[in-house]
């Protein structure tokens, strides 16, 4: 079938890159050892901060999120060192599974795939780690396979209701930009980030913020680094410069993108989010189906994720909305394959993508035979019509 128009990117990442950002990668790339470079360099590696929440260093890589979740174990562990991870979804397990295989001793703490990370679980084991073994703690903020965000505030009160030393290293990949976040006022001690999401960009950057706890277990880490080591990158950035080739072009691109959300304000950008987050689940709950996540305290702002009717298969769904509509929509990962789709609202969005996006969804579930209520879509409008 020949599509017109624009394809609907409605997965929750890579996510649809403004005009603007497009336009900037594609200048002509300089010499990234120049004047012009240094420049662009010095601004970005300051400009990057207040989106993390952070006034400490925020690294950055060219590669993508999971070159950051390495990043960030690397830099701060040491093999044997024990940390504590919680089983939020497919990417919680895929970072557990990587820590154990750099020779960390992980306790994987079960989840159902419906709930965040709980803080009073992290209280009760961190309490009972008398010997404070546990290295790190770490998190996923917004779980992309189930819609899920865990309360990383609540998360540190945990740490210090324990009175426990552990680091807290916290994936922001698919919030960061999308839903209210704070390195430093919530005591991160690394925030791992990708450029593909909320941030509006290609995929390809991905970044490290560090506290200065972190710097401080980097010089007794000792976890094999070279590429990944923030020493040299942080050393070489206080010029303006990398100590390899940085991915110049898509810095272009970030320079944009961040004045874009500086432009419309944090708070902004976040509300805006929460407000389109909000007429999914009215649309999902007026079609009569299921949102995955199950406590409202952990709606994901960025996606959502829809659990379909036993003997109804997601995929299905999907593909007849890829091919009659041209719209893409998140698989179901790992557990939750073929029993949920995921629709990604974050990025460069507004109220009628959110509406094409419903719409396709709508039409899509009813010519795949799934039951549902067609006064989902009127439901969604009501909740956009309001300011
Ligand atoms: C929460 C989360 N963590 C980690 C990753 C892995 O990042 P990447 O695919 O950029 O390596 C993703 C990718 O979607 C993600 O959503």
């Amino acid at each position: 079938m020949t599509h017109t128009g624009r394809h609907f990117l409605q997965i929750p990442g890579p996510t649809n890159c403004p005009d603007e950002v497009l336009r900037a990668i594609s200048q002509p790339t300089i010499d990234h050892r120049g004047p012009e470079f240094q420049e662009l360099g010095s601004h970005l590696v300051e400009a990057i901060k207040p989106v993390f929440g952070t006034t400490n260093p925020v690294v950055i890589y060219p590669a993508s999120g999971t070159g950051a979740w390495e990043a960030a174990l690397v830099n701060t562990l040491s093999p044997g060192d024990r940390v504590l991870c919680f089983e939020t979804g497919h990417f919680a397990t895929l970072w557990q599974d990587m820590a154990t295989r750099l020779g960390l001793e992980v306790d994987f703490v079960p989840g159902d795939w419906r709930h965040g990370v709980d803080p009073e679980v992290v209280r009760e084991k961190l309490a009972a780690d008398t010997g404070h073994a546990v290295k790190a703690v770490c998190c996923v903020h917004n779980e992309t396979s189930t819609g899920v965000t865990s309360r990383i505030g609540e998360v540190r009160q945990a740490i210090d209701a324990a009175g426990h030393p552990a680091l807290l290293l916290v994936d922001t990949i698919s919030s960061l930009g999308s839903i209210d976040y704070r390195h430093d006022e919530w005591g991160v001690d690394v925030t791992v980030s990708g450029s593909q999401k909320g941030l509006m960009l290609p995929p390809g950057l991905s970044f490290n913020a560090v506290s200065d706890k972190a710097l401080r277990a980097r010089e007794s880490a000792t976890l094999p680094r070279s590429f990944w080591d923030w020493g040299p990158i942080l050393e070489s950035n206080s010029r303006g410069f990398w100590p390899y080739t940085p991915a110049t072009n898509l810095l272009y691109g970030l320079k944009v993108a961040l004045r874009m959300l500086d432009d419309e304000g944090l708070p902004q950008v976040f509300a805006r989010h929460q407000r389109h987050a909000a007429a999914t689940r009215a649309a999902v709950r007026g079609w009569g189906l299921e949102v995955l996540a199950l406590d409202e305290r952990e709606y994901s702002g960025a996606l959502t994720a829809i659990l379909l009717p036993d003997g109804h298969d997601a995929d299905t769904v999907r593909r007849i909305i890829l091919e009659r509509f041209d719209m893409s929509l998140g698989a179901g990962l790992g557990k939750v394959a073929g029993k949920v789709f995921r629709i990604g609202h974050l990025g460069h969005f507004n109220d009628l993508t959110l509406a094409g996006t419903l719409s396709g969804v709508q039409l899509g579930l009813k010519l795949a035979g799934v039951p549902i209520d067609e006064s989902g879509l009127q439901q969604a409008l009501d909740v956009l019509e309001q300011p």
